[in-house]
């Protein structure tokens, strides 16, 4: 696996793009997305089966949301604790689909993640989704964080790489089902949200289009 100047893997439709939103576009992003949590609050989805409690809180904005519960991994249309419809993706994250997906259709989720300080995400595959064709792209905003990525098997090798507030990062083609987690945030390395932890935005094409 070739290694770019920050030290990050580059490979197969694996691609980082760091510090692709300045600071004013990342306060632009900021405050899109405490709109989204004020209609479609952010909320503590539990694991499937076991009904454990996430470490990371969720909400979602698009036509469609991903979420789980003791009855599973899904997407549905509406909020499951307000049942209203989740708010529109804000249109500066559709700019970024839209530059970097490679994707002819808009994507239909934004999950929103927020980390605290002691929030992590295990090991897993995005594979809720009829689409692989279009890949997931995601955003950084506020602490950074460890990333781990790997291949296409929970037991193939993995690398580490450090994402900052305002980093893009994509995994299509053949990374689109690379298992990958955050295994830590580094508190106080932004100064973006003011109570600290780290928001990350992941865009989803759900659906095959017609
Ligand atoms: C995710 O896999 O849903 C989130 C990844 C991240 O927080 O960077
Ligand atoms: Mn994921």
């Amino acid at each position: 696996m070739p290694i770019s100047e920050r030290g990050t893997p580059t490979f197969d439709g694996f691609r980082l793009v760091p510090g692709r939103l300045d600071r004013t576009e990342q306060e632009a992003l900021r405050d899109a997305i405490r709109a989204v949590a004020a209609e479609a609050p952010l909320y503590r989805p539990s694991m499937p089966r076991t009904g454990k409690p996430f470490s990371v809180r969720m909400t979602n904005c698009g036509s469609l949301g991903w979420v789980s519960d003791q009855s599973g991994y899904r997407y549905q249309p509406a909020h499951p604790l307000t049942g209203r419809p989740w708010p529109e993706i804000p249109e500066i994250l559709l700019v970024l689909w839209r530059e970097l997906a490679d994707y002819p259709h808009p994507p239909e989720a934004c999950l929103v993640n927020f980390y605290d300080p002691e929030a992590r995400m295990g090991l897993h595959q995005d594979s809720d989704e009829a689409e692989f064709a279009a890949p997931v792209l995601s955003v950084s905003l506020g602490d950074s964080c460890l990333f781990r990525v790997g291949g296409t098997n929970r037991r193939d090798p993995t690398r580490s790489v450090r994402l900052a507030s305002g980093d893009v990062l994509l995994l299509g083609g053949p990374s689109r089902l690379a298992f990958h987690g955050v295994d830590r945030i580094y508190p106080g390395t932004s100064k973006l949200l003011p109570q600290g932890g780290r928001i990350n935005l992941t865009l989803r094409r759900v659906t095959k289009p017609e």
